[in-house]
């Protein structure tokens, strides 16, 4: 037996290739002192944060990934042998556990922490009861703090977080506005996850035209996954008070010099508008609170969610870089 794993064999210049990686075999590890244990992993998380940690920037919020180390990531699975009495044999956990098919834990390092597969689909905690859905409740309800009848604009719409956010700001009565990157994903869109208007950004070349007629009194809150042109467009038409949370600008993350926008800051004057960065990670002494919540509406009927599944470890990198490029509706998985 052995642990096969993707390991980061070269930094991209621009948009990564499969030639980034590596596929390694290592020995499956033991747990040979107190406190560690054996998860066997079934699904792997692929998500754009990996691509900043790819890069070796000291702007971001998070250490490189080291070269010729396991890729970082979540995953899930289950206990196979421990020396962790908190963490028993069978029990299923998730964790910083990286791209690979075993992974040692000593319950802390890698934030394991026990799930319940009675409740949801493993699966489903490494999208709409994981990180993914804890960025989008604690983004939009904390950082945007959404009203009834306000106009939430969604960018990246259609992918993980952002299908999410659009039926959270559903459920506290908001009217909502998505925009993804292929017509299939605007159906899914307006006919899935209850979104009142949307539209596909790759056959718009005039985004502020059409936000202002998709919504004509103005954007309150704009959550926003992908930032540039899209985003340019959007603080255009904000209200007065308007609320911005940045959560992503994946439409930049290949670039290798920051790009130069229309300079729109005097909006937030015009408009008296507040624009916040968020981080998941801030929130994690409350992620019970956002995963019981989840749980309690996906329970009730009012989510929904879609997953995407390439399988095999082999496989972790096609899967990241189809996400990348939008070949996801939903949440983009590895099944091992
Ligand atoms: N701040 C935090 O704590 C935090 C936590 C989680 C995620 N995030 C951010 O949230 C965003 C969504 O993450 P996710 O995990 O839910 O990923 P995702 O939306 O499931 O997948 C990424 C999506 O980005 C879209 N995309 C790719 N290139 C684009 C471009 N140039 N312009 C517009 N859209 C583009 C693609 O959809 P289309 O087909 O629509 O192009 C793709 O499906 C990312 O920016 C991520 O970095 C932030």
């Amino acid at each position: 037996m052995s642990n096969r794993r993707i390991v980061l064999a070269s930094r991209p210049v621009g948009a990564p290739t499969l030639d980034n990686f590596r596929l390694e075999e290592a020995p499956v590890p033991t747990a040979s002192r107190d406190g560690e244990f054996v998860v066997k992993l079934q699904y792997l998380s692929v998500d754009p944060y990996m691509r900043g940690r790819m890069s070796d920037s000291k702007k971001s919020y998070a250490p490189p990934q080291p070269l010729n180390e396991v890729m970082t990531g979540g995953a899930i699975g289950q206990i196979i042998e421990s020396r962790n009495p908190k963490f028993k044999e069978g029990d299923f956990v998730q964790g910083q556990f990286g791209w690979q098919q075993y992974a040692l834990s000593d319950g802390t390092a890698d934030g394991a922490r026990k799930v319940d597969p009675n409740v949801a689909p493993l699966s489903a905690y490494l999208g709409i009861l994981g990180m993914p859905g804890l960025t989008a409740y604690f983004g939009l309800l904390d950082v945007c703090d959404p009203k009834p009848g306000e106009t939430v604009l969604v960018s990246g719409a259609a992918g993980a977080v952002g299908s999410y956010v659009g039926q959270i700001a559903k459920i506290k009565g908001c009217r909502t506005i998505g925009i993804a990157g292929s017509d299939d994903k605007v159906d899914h869109l307006r006919n899935d996850l209850g979104y009142d208007a949307a539209y596909n950004y790759k056959t718009v070349t005039d985004h502020n035209s059409k936000l202002k007629e998709l919504a004509p009194d103005g954007i309150d809150v704009y959550f926003d996954n992908v930032g540039g042109v899209i985003t340019d467009a959007a603080i255009l038409n904000l209200r007065v008070h308007a609320r911005v949370a940045i959560c992503g600008q994946i439409s930049q993350y290949n670039n290798e010099k920051p790009e130069m926008g229309p300079r729109l800051l005097g909006m937030l004057i015009v408009t008296r508008s507040r624009i916040q960065g968020l981080l998941v990670m801030d929130y994690a002494a409350r992620f019970g609170e956002g995963v019981r919540q989840m749980a309690q509406w996906l329970n009730e009927g009012k989510l929904t969610y879609r997953e995407c599944f390439e399988d095999g470890i082999e496989n972790a990198p096609k899967a990241f870089l189809s996400m990348l490029q939008g070949g996801n509706t939903g949440k983009q998985l590895v099944r091992l």
